[in-house]
């Protein structure tokens, strides 16, 4: 029964690493895609987008080394989450800076969720990547935080549309790349977080 367990943890770890660099990838296209555009129309996004480009292609290589050693390989549809990646920022940045906004933060949110639920996965199952995704997240969370700051409020309605459907988009990709996976981990988290609630409560 433990070794079937450690099989299934094994596979699932497999699957962390797999997502995150494509997913990373994926975050490589759409912000080369956004830079083309804002050369051109917003130069002063540049900045930011060009750092926050180099945080990406350095964890895109922090996921490939991590592979090896857990039998890993990159995912089959490298090219779905490039040629999507690249397309979304393109679209988004042809939109306007809010377009780039509301892209950066839809999909760095959404990855910052999953990174939580990774994160408790394997706390106690492989603490090495448990630490390497730790530090990823705090550069993610700048990143979403740079793009909250800069989100117009009252948010209007095809804002929050576009918002929700490349959230969404993202959710589904990291689904199907993981085989399911995903939603075990957010349930595994939502049931550990009501644990430590009622604990608090008792
Ligand atoms: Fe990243
Ligand atoms: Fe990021």
């Amino acid at each position: 029964m433990n070794q079937e367990m450690d099989l299934a943890a094994a596979k699932t770890i497999r699957r962390i690493v797999k997502v995150n660099h494509a997913g990373e990838y994926g975050a490589i296209r759409i912000y080369r895609a956004q830079i083309w555009v804002a050369r051109r129309l917003y130069p002063d996004t540049v900045a930011f987008l060009e750092e926050t480009l180099a945080h990406e292609i350095d964890h895109c290589q922090l996921f490939r080394d991590a592979m090896p050693a857990r039998q890993a390989r990159p995912c089959r549809v490298m090219a779905l989450w490039g040629n999507g990646g690249f397309l979304l920022g393109f679209v988004t940045a042809l939109m306007g800076r809010q377009g780039i906004w509301i892209c950066t933060a839809a999909v760095e949110g959404a990855v910052h969720h999953h990174l939580d639920d990774q994160l408790l996965f394997l706390k106690n199952r492989d603490p090495e990547l448990h630490t390497l995704i730790a530090t990823i997240q705090d550069q993610e969370l700048g990143h979403l935080n740079h793009a909250l700051e800069r989100l117009s409020t009252p948010t209007g309605f095809w804002s929050k549309a576009l918002h929700q459907i490349i959230t969404l988009s993202t959710n589904i990709v990291m689904w199907l790349s993981t085989w399911g996976d995903s939603t075990r981990m957010a349930r595994e988290l939502k049931a550990s977080r009501q644990k430590t609630n009622n604990q608090k409560a008792a």
